[in-house]
């Protein structure tokens, strides 16, 4: 790639003579790794997590010049200015407060001369005293039976977040809720639930920033017709999240209850507002709800307030850089040993490839390296058995693996081989990390492992709420930190745009045909005449 503002900086330059050093042979992960105090330096606690990068490739003098590189690039006053209210959002002019969503504290955050803190505080105790009111059985469908099933309906941000923190979160819903999640446009998503529901005692979230998402748009006509064809109306079993004024806040379409997002909130950073407050307030209870807001709370003071070198999702941002434009890995793996955070990675994937997945620079400019990671993941050990073999003896990627001290459910304490099932997780984890660093000769080069390959280690003491909530601000701003490096926009996501505009030209030409049999798809291209005529046999 040409030369770029970034890669002219004298940070960046050193930074790139300085990779080349830490591949010679001597810098290989299984010396660095037996160095004295090797873990006390290349590891942080912060906000209730502790970060062990000491199997990363990188040194004293690689931090330093990491640092460097924040300090040029303005990193912490930059997030202290999004918390803050600018409108850093420059391509869609707009504020980025979803840090606000989460504050608890009685300073007024300002978007345009605004303060935005009292309608978030409105809406979050409209929706706790919602969620009460459902609980106790005073809102009920017209039957009077209590409420049973949520279903929600929402894609991308308006869903994964939530869906995430849902299942890291499963083991506290006591609240007699079950809850399903209606994403895809495909049929058989909304077939499959309608089985597991009785339609008196569900009540359908619809979740939608826009409220003209086509996937959710497509389901909530499934739901209407569903509610009507059982003689149900959405004013007792319908409820909505989405922006003032949007087609879902429509007084002419009544609903069960309307609660409000705002324009200062991303989609894939929405899940601490009114995006995940329904539901996980339906499902867990509203208290539950706000100890995941708290904990996300504390991990944006961390990143805003803690210096460099000792916040951790700068650390880990700088270390994502390193990988992805020093060291040559285009991918990250996140491998949680712990199946409640099974969802983990689906939310990044989301939240880091739809925010950086980008090529020019707020400015316009081209950004001169390649921005952005793939992100993919599995539970450990389920990883192992699927695609690990690769990690160890293919391309190699960088992992963050994610160890939960304490499982939630603990009771089960039968040994096999001598050890819980819960000590066995965590000697998977702990061998994988070091088998990838440090490798192993065989004289057989089909059993070689050639090592060298990095991985970083999170630690949450267990699942509750607020180090769910902490893990979550972690991630969020690890992706907003490594925008502010690369220079790019992380709240914007034009990219999606093109794929909707063809798929709604494919879908006039479908109405076309479902109107008229007659009608014929020759002024399609000959590849889409193909699939057309076959679907429509
Ligand atoms: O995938 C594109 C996207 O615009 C996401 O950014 C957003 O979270 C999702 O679609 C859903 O949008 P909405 O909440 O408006 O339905």
């Amino acid at each position: 790639m040409p030369e770029s503002a970034l890669t002219m900086l004298k940070e960046w330059k050193q930074l790139a003579a300085h990779a080349q050093k830490m591949a010679l042979p001597e810098n290989h992960l299984k010396h660095l790794v037996n160095q004295p105090g090797r873990l006390e330096t290349f590891s942080r606690k912060g906000a209730g997590l502790f970060f062990d990068f000491s199997r990363q490739r990188l040194d004293g003098t690689t931090l330093d010049m990491l640092l460097k590189l924040a300090e040029s690039k303005g990193l912490l006053p930059r997030f202290g200015r999004m918390m803050d209210g600018d409108h850093i959002n420059v391509t869609e002019n707009r504020a980025v407060l979803h840090t606000a969503c989460r504050s608890f504290s009685n300073k007024p955050v300002f978007d345009d001369g605004k303060d935005v803190m009292p309608e978030i505080r409105r809406v979050r105790e409209e929706i706790r005293e919602f969620a009460k009111e459902v609980h106790s059985g005073k809102i009920t469908g017209p039957g009077g039976q209590p409420f049973k099933d949520v279903v929600v309906i929402g894609i991308g941000g308006s869903y994964l977040g939530a869906e995430f923190a849902a299942t890291a979160m499963a083991h506290r819903a006591d609240k007699g809720i079950r809850l399903h999640f209606l994403a895809n446009v495909d049929i058989d998503n909304f077939g499959d639930i309608v089985t597991r529901i009785d339609p008196d005692t569900t009540l359908w979230v619809v979740i939608s920033k826009t409220y003209t998402t086509a996937e959710t748009t497509a389901n909530t006509m499934q739901a209407l017709e569903y509610l009507k064809s059982h003689h149900l109306s959405p004013k007792n079993h319908m409820v909505t999240v989405t922006s003032k004024g949007s087609p879902g806040d429509d007084p002419k379409n009544p609903v069960l209850r309307t609660f409000h997002m705002f324009d200062y909130i991303g989609g894939r950073y929405s899940v601490t507002s009114a995006v995940g407050g329904a539901p996980l307030s339906l499902y867990l209870g509203y208290d539950r709800f706000e100890e995941f807001l708290k904990g996300a709370e504390e991990m944006d003071i961390h990143a805003a307030t803690a210096p460099a070198r000792e916040n951790l999702p700068l650390l880990a941002a700088l270390i994502s850089v390193w990988n992805n434009n020093f060291l040559g890995y285009p991918a990250q793996g996140l491998i949680p040993y712990s199946s409640p955070l099974s969802k983990l990675a689906p939310h990044v994937q989301q939240l880091s490839m739809e925010s950086n997945g980008k090529s020019v620079t707020v400015a316009g400019e081209p950004v001169g390296v390649s921005c952005g990671s793939i992100i993919f993941g599995e539970p450990g050990t389920n990883a192992q058995h699927s695609f690990f073999q690769l990690a160890h003896q293919g391309r190699p990627f960088p992992i963050d693996f994610i160890g939960v001290l304490k499982p939630c459910h603990d009771r089960y304490k039968t040994l096999s081989k001598g050890v819980t099932n819960h000590q066995e997780l965590w000697a998977n984890l702990m061998a994988q990390a070091q088998a990838l660093a440090v490798g192993k000769d065989d004289p057989n080069p089909a059993k070689c492992f050639s090592g060298n390959r990095p991985s970083s280690t999170i630690v949450l003491d267990d699942l509750s709420p607020r180090n769910i909530g902490r893990l979550l601000s972690f991630y969020e701003a690890r992706t907003v930190f490594e925008a502010f490096i690369w220079g790019i926009n992380p709240f914007d996501q034009f990219g999606v745009e093109l794929g909707k505009v063809m798929a709604g030209d494919i879908r006039n030409a479908m109405a076309g045909k479902n109107k008229n049999p007659d009608y014929r798809f020759d002024n399609r291209d000959a590849i889409q005449k193909f699939y057309l005529e076959m679907l429509f046999g």
